[in-house]
């Protein structure tokens, strides 16, 4: 499974980068906008820093405009993953940048049959949103696991990347179900590197460490 890292913070990226958690990266125009930086200065940098697929948001809800602006954020690094939202237009959008050779990922998945349908359309990944729907009473995990099945039924190319993670169980339940991907903040690579045996341990180590002879 691939870790990317959820941010468009440079700084938090490089740090996740040189702990191994950086085998992509995803954006979006909340995250972007912390920054206070354009979004094409943002993206460009964060390419320079990482080797893997770096999703960038696209802002139009026509498709014309979202191919326009796909090739346009597209031609800033040849690891660009032009972002569309999940809507009728944005298919349309996806299908095209997908004959030109343009790598896609919808955003904002809540069902399995938008699932189903950004798969048909061509697009390179596909993120559900797990947090945003366990938020409201509905089982995010359960999401992941019927795309999944869908996927595997049709041998479908589409990767499963999951989205809105808040906590280590998710990311755990990712593993179980083969998603491809998860894109998590920072501080949940940093929750996943902790067990209060291990300190234990290290402490206890340290200690007897300390009364070796010298
Ligand atoms: C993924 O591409 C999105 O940027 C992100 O995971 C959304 O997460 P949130 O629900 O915590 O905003």
């Amino acid at each position: 499974m691939q870790f990317y890292i959820d941010s468009a913070d440079i700084e938090e990226i490089r740090q996740a980068n040189k702990r191994g958690w950086v085998d992509g990266v995803t954006t979006n125009p909340t995250l972007v906008a912390k920054t206070g930086r354009k979004n094409a200065d943002v993206i460009k940098d964060i390419c320079k820093e990482v080797k893997g697929l770096v999703s960038a948001e696209v802002i139009s809800l026509q498709a014309d405009e979202m191919v326009r602006e796909g090739l346009e954020l597209a031609k800033i690094a040849d690891n660009v993953v032009v972002k569309i939202p999940m809507c009728e237009e944005g298919l349309v959008a996806v299908r095209r940048l997908a004959s030109d050779g343009i790598k896609t990922n919808v955003t904002l998945i809540f069902s399995p049959l938008q699932a189903l349908l950004v798969a048909k359309a061509g697009a390179t990944l596909v993120s559900p949103f797990v947090g945003r729907l366990d938020d409201i009473a509905y089982d995010g995990m359960e999401l992941i696991s019927q795309i999944t099945q869908i996927y595997e039924n049709y041998e479908m190319d589409t990767q499963v990347l999951v989205a809105s993670i808040r906590h280590p169980i998710h990311v755990l339940q990712s593993a179980l179900m083969k998603a491809d991907i998860v894109t998590c903040p920072y501080k949940v690579f940093a929750q996943l590197v902790n067990h209060p045996l291990t300190d234990k341990g290290i402490a206890q180590f340290l200690k007897d460490a300390a009364a070796m002879p010298k």
